[in-house]
This record gives structure tokens, sequence and C-alpha cells, in this order.
């Protein structure tokens, strides 16, 4: 048991087509099921009762036919009559070009997925770098967005209209402010009456596919509103990071049969160098997803925590109320939870012998996450301004970190590795009626 879906062999990548259906969580992911590089993808698929206990279902959808030949890319899922369809992109390369194709597949129990022989081909006005369809129920239609680049080289999400589900006409760019050159997995959800969120991975790439500067890129949400008549995102809020950490990317969300806006993202999307070099090689297996998280806005801001089935994971507690102090873990597998009354002190937590290195400073109002680097060897640090620390809540699987921060205020996702058998924690910093407490796994 782990908190985090990793795959038992091969990469994964992005979470793809997130559902629940007929009883069951559904969370297919990008997978080279071959080898722990990006040449080959198809959609690989975990289910689960209750988003804790999973099932490593293997694969879902392969790149057997024309239109996906060179890679089952990223995409979404939708229950409709209760069929489920997954729309995802086709990746194709001819002679190194690239054409792209948005398919559609059914599935009436979940296993055996029925390819459509009709799909979306990309309209003139952008680049073949359009990928990554999510799909949604709108008021009087069903509404398809994807990432996308004009051939202005300009990062845009493109829409799509339909009402049957097969049928899909293009409409117009949905959006496309500071979307740098490609923007990659859009996502669209209400979060209240008031408030979309729209999410997006801008991207910075070179102009020529064979050029071989590394790709850059982030995940961000702004607020604003869809406007279904004009067919447009409308901002109210400039764009904003999703996760302050160093290895969050591509998350999707869906909506849960409890009512819960819930994300998922890719832990990781490293640098070359670090996924090459990354340790987890040695056992045949690459990167891993985040814990789920519920979405929601509290006045007015956007918080993020994780679901609360995790707590079911909880074994042993331990509790720590003196103002410093240190133990050691059972395991690299923890979760610890603080809570301050008195939040405007500084704070300092030393995790697995220095490995991370939690800190706020009340001095600047910064909070800041240090790991050791393994490729370079070097500590790199994270910040992100908050007014004060509260509560935090952390969950560590081995060499995956999530800290959420004051009730889901910020969020720090990372990989970190260390040494199995470094297992101290030292803490600095909880005034009175403070706690810390230890849940081993
Ligand atoms: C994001 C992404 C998507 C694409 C998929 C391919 O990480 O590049 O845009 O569909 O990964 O694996």
């Amino acid at each position: 048991m782990t908190y985090h879906i990793e795959p038992d062999r091969g990469l994964l990548n992005d979470p793809n087509g997130l559902i629940w259906f007929k009883d069951k969580y559904y969370f297919f992911h990008q997978w080279n099921r071959f080898d722990t590089n990006h040449q080959y993808k198809e959609w690989g698929v975990f289910t689960s009762a209750n988003m804790i206990h999973w099932n490593n279902q293997g694969s879902a959808i392969l790149p057997d036919r024309k239109l996906d030949r060179d890679g089952v890319y990223s995409g979404s899922s939708i229950e409709h009559d209760g069929e489920m369809y997954l729309f995802y992109t086709g990746n194709t390369k001819n002679n190194g070009e690239r054409k792209s194709y948005q398919c559609i597949s059914t599935s009436k129990n979940g296993q055996t997925f029925i390819k459509e022989e009709r799909a979306i081909e990309t309209p003139p006005e952008f680049t073949e770098h359009h990928r990554d369809p999510k799909v949604w129920r709108g008021e009087n239609n069903w509404w398809m967005i994807v990432g996308a680049q004009t051939k202005e080289q300009k990062g845009a999400i493109a829409l799509y209209s339909s009402c049957d589900l097969l049928h899909w006409k293009y409409e117009n760019i949905l959006y496309d402010e500071r979307l740098d050159n490609m923007c990659e997995c859009p996502d669209l959800f209400s979060i209240d009456d008031e408030t979309d969120i729209l999410v997006c991975c801008p991207q910075v790439r070179p102009e020529q596919e064979d050029d071989l500067t590394e790709v850059s890129s982030y995940a961000a949400f702004i607020s604003g509103k869809f406007d279904e008549k004009a067919k447009k995102f409308l901002p109210k809020s400039s764009l904003q990071l999703l996760d302050y950490g160093f290895d969050f990317y591509a998350p999707q969300s869906f909506f849960d049969p409890k009512g819960r806006r819930i994300m998922v993202g890719w832990m990781s999307r490293m640098s070359e160098n670090e996924e090459y070099l990354c340790p987890t090689k040695q056992y045949g297996y690459l990167h891993c997803l985040t814990l789920p998280r519920v979405i929601t806005r509290e006045n007015g801001e956007i918080k993020q925590k994780p679901i609360e089935e995790v707590k079911q994971l909880r074994k042993r507690e331990q509790r720590f109320t003196s103002s410093q102090g240190c133990f050691e873990l059972e395991s690299g597998r923890f979760e610890l939870e603080l809570s301050r009354k008195d939040c405007t002190a500084d704070f300092k937590l030393f995790l697995r012998n220095c490995a991370v290195e939690i800190h706020y400073c009340s001095k600047k109002n910064v909070f800041s996450v240090t790991r050791e680097n393994w490729v370079t060897g070097k500590k790199e640090t994270k910040v992100k301004q908050v007014q004060s620390l509260s509560q935090m809540s952390i969950y560590s699987d081995n060499s995956s970190i999530e800290i959420f921060v004051n009730d889901g205020e910020c969020v720090f996702s990372l990989r970190y590795f260390t040494e199995e058998e470094n297992l101290s924690v030292k803490y600095v910093g909880l005034q009175q009626k403070g706690e810390l407490l230890y849940f081993s796994f």
C-alpha cells in the first residue's frame, strides 16, 4: 500500500479520463509499459471503490490503429446513458511530421473499449500540437476543449461543441492569454455559482520539432466565467500556479459521487536529466500520480485538500507538543499533521535526515521547501508568500511527498531521494498549544 499510484513497470505520466463509473473510480493514465522513456504511449488504468485501495488493471487503450499508431495521448471521459465515453488524442508521425486526431472510444463495462471510426482533424488555424481533449456537459450541448498552438506559435485553448458526443464542431478559441507558445492539458469546471476555473499547462517549446532545446512548462489556473453564449472564457484573475513544489504537471479534475471536485496531477514532469537519472529506474518504473485533492473555493480563494479517505491509512499515532524535538519514523511512508495556535512564529521541520527541509520564516512571511537535487547534488528551494503558518498536512511515500499548507491554501509536491535508513525528523517552533502528529502507515 502507498499513498500514490505508481505503475508496476515502465513510465507513467498524465492522469487521464478520471471518472466514477458503475460503482468504481477509474484513473486512466499515460503509460509506456515497455520502457522508462516516452517513446510509446497507451492508456493504462487503475480502479478502486474508495480511491485508497487500487487495482492495477493494466492496459486500457492501445495505439493499434492508423489514427493513433504513434501514441494514445492524454484525454478525458464522461458517462452518458450508462456508457463511458473516452476522448483522447491519437498521435501520428509521418517522416517526422506530426498529425493529431481527437479520437473517441466507448465502453459499456469499463473493460472493453470500442474505438469510433470518426475523429476530429485539426482546424487550419492551428499547428498539429493539438491535444488532450476535455469534455463536459453544458446547458444545451456538450463542450470539448483541446490544448492548442496557433499557426503564429501562440498557446491557445480550442473550443468544440457536440449534440451527441460523436459529431463535433470547432467553434473558436476559448482563451489564449499568456499561454506561451503551446498549451497542454486544459480543464474547465465550475467551483461555485459565480466561478469557473480554467486549468492550463502553458509550454515554451522550440519552433522546429528536431530542435533539442528542452521544453519548459508548468500547471496553472485562472478564475473566471465560461460564457456559453459568447463561447469565451472571461478571466477574473491572473494566472496562478496550482502547486508550488518541484514536481506537478498535467492535472485533471472530475466530479465524484460525493459531490466533490477532485483533481489529480502527474508527479512529475522532471527535466530530461532528472528523469534519465531518476533512482526509481533501478526498480523498472518511473513517476507516480499525486493524491486526489478536493478543490473548493473559500472566501474567494481556491483551496486544495487531500481527500478525507486518506485518513483510513493511519495506523499508530504519536503526538509531539514540546516546542522543539526529534523522533524516528518507522519508514519512509508517513503522514504528519501540524497545528499551531501561535501561527506567526518561525517554524522549521527537517525530514528524513534533512533530505527535505521545510521552513516558515515569519519575518519575511515566506514558506519554503528545500530538497537535494539528485542530478546536481545541490540544494534547491521553492518558496511561496504566506501570511502565517497555522496548519500543515504532509504525506510521504519513500520518495514522493506532498505538503498541504494552511488547510489547503497552497501545496508543494515533490520527489526526493535519500537512503532508506534515513528516518529522523527534527522540528523547531511549536509554541504553546501547538502539536505535531505522526501517523505511521
Ligand atoms: C503532457 C503531455 C500531453 C500529451 C501526453 C503525452 O504531459 O505532453 O500533452 O498528451 O503528455 O504522453
